[in-house]
């Protein structure tokens, strides 16, 4: 049986994480994390161990790893990239300094690590169409600023001491369950609300803005999957290119208007959003996640979209305050 820390439980990826490590790795086994005003609710914090745990105090982090024994650390704490740039400072603490706790404590006491990179780890010099697995990382965002430092910082306790270190690079996540907020990629979950919602949507991107997008099943699977990989087929540690599916906002407009014959959109760009999406992929290669530990995504935009608007109108109906 796994112990798992998920440092990071209640945000956009951590709310669906923790409860899917929970049905692999049964129940009490897998502690919720969180952060003072993020604290869990319903099935998070029914399910099993919640514990306060900041990522910037590694005494606490240290402490959550004795009391459950903990053999993993999910370490999900960050700042998306429109919000860091608003607050440089907070999310190198949070993003790089976050991680050296939690590179500290797993040296120290012999935990794996899972630490999400991204899309944002690339920069306007990186070949965009395709982006190759090894290629040029020069981001101007302190987003990818981070995510780089942390791919390199986590690759060397693997190879200087052994620690076992293992990330992704996820494109912009889709899901109807918690919302991201302060991404770039936000504008592709905030479009099916409105749709449900039968608003007129508000596209912050403009026309021909192409990103590598993924939906949340896919993601967490992926983010099972790479800790569980052979270690003995991994040439790559930190990070894989995975991908799934690429659009700008006229093709997901279109998508969901196939499904959605009222919906309507208008352009009202967000300039620093733009500028940081302009830097990113267009599409990531991930051969190499699918060669060294057979990774293939599910979903398409259809099936995505399908699935989106029929689990939203639910959720909207149930909770319309949300
Ligand atoms: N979804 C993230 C963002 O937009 C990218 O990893 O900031």
């Amino acid at each position: 049986m796994k112990n798992i820390l998920v440092i990071g439980s209640t945000g956009q990826i951590g709310s669906e994480l923790t409860l899917k490590l929970r049905d692999i790795y049964s129940g009490p086994s897998v502690v919720a994390g969180y952060i003072k005003g993020a604290e869990p609710k319903g099935a998070l914090l029914e399910t099993g161990p919640a514990e306060e745990v900041d990522i910037t105090d590694a005494a606490r982090i240290a402490e959550v790893v004795d009391k459950y024994k903990i053999d993993a650390i999910y370490n999900l704490a960050a700042l998306l990239s429109a919000v860091a740039e608003a607050k440089p400072q907070l999310a190198w603490k949070i993003g790089v300094g976050g991680l050296y706790n939690c590179l500290e404590v797993s040296r120290e006491k012999g935990c794996a690590l899972f630490t999400p990179s991204s899309i944002g780890s690339f920069g306007l010099s990186t070949p965009h169409v395709k982006t190759p697995q090894d290629t040029v990382q020069r981001p101007d965002t302190i987003y990818g600023v981070t995510k780089v430092t942390g791919e390199l910082l986590s690759d060397y306790y693997a190879k200087r001491f052994g620690v076992d270190t293992r990330s992704v690079r996820f494109p912009g996540l889709i899901s109807y369950t918690t919302l991201p907020g302060g991404g770039t990629t936000d504008y592709a979950v905030d479009i099916y609300y409105s749709a449900v919602r039968g608003e007129k949507f508000k596209c912050p991107l403009k026309p021909g803005t192409f990103m590598d997008m993924m939906y949340m099943p896919d993601a967490l699977r992926a983010a099972v999957e790479i800790m569980e990989a052979d270690p003995s087929r991994l040439k790559h540690r930190n990070s894989f290119n995975i991908a799934s599916m690429s659009f700008d906002p006229e093709i997901i407009y279109a998508k969901i208007k196939e499904h959605v014959p009222g919906f309507e959109m208008e352009y009202e760009l967000d300039p620093l959003r733009q500028r940081i999406a302009d830097s990113w992929p267009d599409s990531l290669d991930d051969t190499c996640a699918r060669e060294e530990w057979d990774w293939k995504p599910e979903y398409d935009l259809e099936s995505m979209t399908v699935d989106m608007l029929t689990n939203l109108r639910k959720k909207l109906i149930a909770e319309p305050a949300t």
